[in-house]
């Protein structure tokens, strides 16, 4: 029985390869109906100005001959800007590209399908065409595009491509493994504007600051970047060599081809250390970068609150040293900030820094407020609530994280509820 399929395989591959063979292709743009694509040979399609290539790669690093299909800069084919089947490599080397009877682009081999366009059958003619944008399209008879990569996007942003709410750059697993990683690039999904997070599966791995806003969270979108987000489908053929990559361990990465040195510049990359990222050090701590390193940790706990063991998880976090909001020894210790997240605080405004004391106060067991003396006119027109001068507070329940300090910065201060007998706060690092 497996002689018998075995032959059947032969015999079909060996007809298959015999009527195939002729209608192979070399070096062009475009990949006609009747026409395939083969593993091997540099058998590849290249964009018309030589920019970029669509062919089948493996990577020199993985166990096996594992097979991919995607799109690489013809000048480097060693940066990978698109996977069709990450998720399923070919073992074998027998696979190929077409366009199936019913209009779909797959790659497949002698045992089946690993990647497929999955549009509805459709009777049409269509043909592939790679771009001098890298963006592989599947068009009709009357060249409107079916379906297109720059829709389907893996770890690189190229321009031209359309950022949308939920288009999303996946890292890579690995340097050498181009499998869905657990690195997640894109807009912010809560409040849009210029913000943008990475996830790292369910947990927010770092965030984009305010649009505008420094003096909370320096963390800003480049120039560079945004303008490479935003440029959007308007540039048919790019005006520089350049991409945004989601990158295995984590940071989005802003590279530029230099003409001169023929290489790739890093322009920009977050987070650009560990207190960049989000919470790096957990609630009811912070985070000084400017401890040189080897050190020791970066992390210590918030002003009245000390490091304890959790005796149910086991792990340790930072909790109040006093009780609070009873009897009347109410102070605060207050601490200059880089950063603090005031995603879920309160914002009122206020025109000094004693009335926001006072407006804390009023609250029913305040945990700490945060006065931003410097108005920002910009985010007021964007209705941001933040860009008015006032007042955040930390009502009570609430938890302070994302907080970062460090030398000769913004002059933020946050005022943290303490008894007055606490006295004067020495920062211990854990
Ligand atoms: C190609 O697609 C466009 C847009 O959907 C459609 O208007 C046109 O009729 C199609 N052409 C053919 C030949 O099917
Ligand atoms: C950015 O995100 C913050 C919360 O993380 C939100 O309050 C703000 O409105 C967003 N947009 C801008 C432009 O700051
Ligand atoms: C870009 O293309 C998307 C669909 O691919 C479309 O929704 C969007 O409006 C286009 N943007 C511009 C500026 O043309
Ligand atoms: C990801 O980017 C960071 C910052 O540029 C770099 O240090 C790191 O080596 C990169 N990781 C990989 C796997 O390329
Ligand atoms: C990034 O690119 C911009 C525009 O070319 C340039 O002004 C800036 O200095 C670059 N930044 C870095 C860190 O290379
Ligand atoms: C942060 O670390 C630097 C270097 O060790 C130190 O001088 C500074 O006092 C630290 N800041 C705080 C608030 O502990
Ligand atoms: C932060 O401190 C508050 C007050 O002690 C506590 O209720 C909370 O559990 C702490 N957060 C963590 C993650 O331990
Ligand atoms: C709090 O009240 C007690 C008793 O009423 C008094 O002895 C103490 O001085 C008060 N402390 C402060 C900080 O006002």
């Amino acid at each position: 029985m497996k002689i018998f399929l075995n032959i059947t395989i032969f015999i079909f591959l060996s007809l298959f390869l015999l009527t195939s063979y002729p209608r192979c292709h070399a070096s062009q743009d475009e990949l006609a109906k009747n026409e395939l694509l083969r593993d091997g040979n540099r058998n590849t399609l290249v964009s018309s100005r030589n920019i970029f290539e669509m062919g089948f790669f493996g990577m020199k690093n993985q166990n096996g001959n594992q097979r991919y299909l995607g799109i690489w800069y013809y000048m480097d084919p060693d940066t990978i800007v698109w996977v069709a089947n990450r998720d399923n490599p070919v073992s074998s080397s027998s696979c190929i590209l077409d366009i199936e009877e019913d209009g779909n682009m797959v790659v497949k081999d002698e045992s089946g399908i690993y990647f497929t366009t999955n549009l509805p059958s459709s009777p049409e003619s269509r043909s592939l065409k790679l771009s001098d944008s890298g963006n592989l399209i599947l068009e009709n008879e009357s060249g409107f595009s079916v379906w297109s990569s720059f829709s389907y996007p893996t770890d690189t942003f190229l321009p031209g491509m359309h950022m949308e709410t939920t288009t999303k750059l996946t890292s890579w697993k690995t340097r050498y493994n181009p499998a869905t990683g657990t690195f997640v690039f894109q807009k912010d999904q809560v409040f849009g504007y210029n913000n943008y997070t990475i996830f790292d599966g369910k947990k927010l791995h770092w965030k984009s600051g305010f649009g505008l806003e420094s003096n909370i969270n320096p963390t800003k979108m480049p120039i560079t970047a945004l303008h490479l987000l935003s440029r959007s489908n308007s540039s048919k053929t790019p005006l520089t060599y350049s991409r945004l990559v989601m990158n295995s361990s984590g940071e989005i990465q802003l590279y530029y081809w230099d003409l001169t040195i023929r290489k790739w510049v890093l322009n920009w990359s977050e987070p650009k250390d560990y207190c960049a990222k989000f919470n790096a050090c957990g609630p009811n701590s912070s985070c000084n970068i400017s401890k040189p390193v080897g050190t020791g940790s970066l992390c210590s706990c918030l002003p009245g609150f000390e490091l304890v063991s959790d005796i149910t998880s086991s792990e340790q976090a930072c909790k109040r040293t006093a009780t609070i909001c009873s009897g009347n020894d109410t102070g605060f210790l207050s601490m200059e900030i880089m950063k603090i997240d005031v995603t879920f605080q309160t914002f009122l405004e206020s025109r000094s820094e004693p009335e926001c004391k006072d407006k804390c106060l009023g609250l029913d067991c305040c945990q700490a407020y945060s006065y931003n003396g410097v108005g920002n006119q910009e985010l007021v027109l964007a209705g941001v609530p933040g860009g008015k001068q006032g007042c955040w507070i930390w009502s009570s329940g609430s938890q302070l994280v994302d907080v970062q300090i460090g030398e000769g910065v913004s002059g933020h201060i946050i005022s943290i509820r303490n008894p007055v007998s606490l006295g004067k706060y020495f920062f211990q690092y854990f």
